[in-house]
């Protein structure tokens, strides 16, 4: 039973009787359910390490729209269960924590795009997946920063694009594909945040570490970077390269996964401009905890639940650029 507290809370508060062991509760929980647990790199570790998937947010769709489970539980943020809902309307999807929002998204909500649009005709708009189904349903086509350059790329090059919510990559974007896309104004907290002063301090110290960025960043910190790409390709680059130290401008979660497929290199988080952090956590992805994915599978709730005709609209964007990365 649900009980109020909870619903008013976003997740079930309730502590965890001693003795229980919440790994292999949850994986044992995972098992009599048919569920599966889709962790997002930004998570804390022992998430990862807990998930059946982990992954960037393309890998994670993904997986939504082919899993046979009868309930997936996402271990992320709240746009990337929509996701999996609208991929899969006739599961079950979990969410830990219903507050696990995201600032990029709300920076961009649907009500002002719908103007924007109006105020733009004759534009297709490309919207990145972090943003509110409601959102992608006003959309031409999503992208993720796997596919962003390739679905931009799939475009005339004359069309008249609008990109929301990220203005950092949609600048990186329009560098990169030689266009002029109109740009919402929207940004990540956490990736803004990243100090460029600390990034040069660190290049000196470490003469040969390669500097990885996203592309939410900053342009000045794009300007820095050996190589810009999503997660899932700053892993694969951390892995693929000769060099043995890396200085990593994107949410520290990732890491975690850099250092178990790399023992042997050295991997140095950015801190932010301000404060006494030496890395940058994104609060939402860290509202996912044991505890609470423990809970969830338990009480199978909180769900993430989208009305059918939100589904159907939102859902012909994403699927549109699940074609075009196959
Ligand atoms: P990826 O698409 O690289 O997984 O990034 C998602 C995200 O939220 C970045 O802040
Ligand atoms: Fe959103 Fe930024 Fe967190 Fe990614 S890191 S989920 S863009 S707030």
């Amino acid at each position: 039973m649900v009980k109020q507290e909870w619903i008013e809370k976003g997740y079930v508060d309730e502590k965890v009787p001693e003795g229980v062991e919440l790994r292999s509760e949850i994986r044992r929980l995972c098992k009599d359910k048919n569920a599966v647990i889709l962790a997002h790199y930004y998570t804390a570790g022992e998430i990862q390490d807990v998930a059946d998937f982990v992954g960037d947010s393309l890998a994670l769709a993904q997986i939504a729209e082919k899993t046979t489970a009868d309930i997936l539980v996402m271990c992320g943020v709240h746009f990337m269960a929509e996701t999996n809902k609208i991929l899969s309307p006739d599961k079950k999807v979990l969410i830990p924590d219903l507050n696990a929002g995201c600032s990029l998204a709300e920076s961009c909500p649907a009500e002002e795009l719908a103007k924007f649009k109006t105020e733009h005709p004759g534009y297709k708009v490309v919207a990145y997946v972090n943003t509110s189904a409601a959102v992608k349903a006003l959309t031409d086509i999503v992208v993720t920063s796997t596919n962003a350059r390739a679905v931009v790329d799939s475009f005339p090059k004359d069309e008249k694009i609008i990109f929301a919510p990220d203005k950092n990559l949609g600048g990186y974007l329009n560098a990169v594909t030689h266009r002029n896309m109109l740009l919402w104004n929207g940004g990540c907290h956490v990736h803004e945040q990243f100090s460029i002063e600390k990034i040069v301090e660190l290049k000196s110290a470490h003469k040969e570490a390669k500097v990885l960025a996203h592309p939410e960043c900053k342009s000045g910190v794009l300007a820095l970077a050996d190589f810009i790409g999503s997660t899932a390709a700053i892993l694969t680059y951390a892995e693929q390269s000769e060099a043995k130290e890396f200085i990593v401008a994107t949410e520290s979660g990732i890491l975690h996964e850099m250092q178990k497929r790399c023992p042997e290199k050295n991997f140095i988080p950015v801190p932010p401009t301000t404060g006494p952090c030496a890395c940058n956590e994104c609060g939402y992805m860290r509202l996912n905890t044991l505890e609470k994915l423990y809970n969830t599978l338990k009480y199978e709730w909180p769900t993430v639940e989208l009305d059918e005709s939100l589904i159907e609209e939102a859902k012909r964007p994403i699927v549109r650029m699940l074609e075009l990365s196959k």
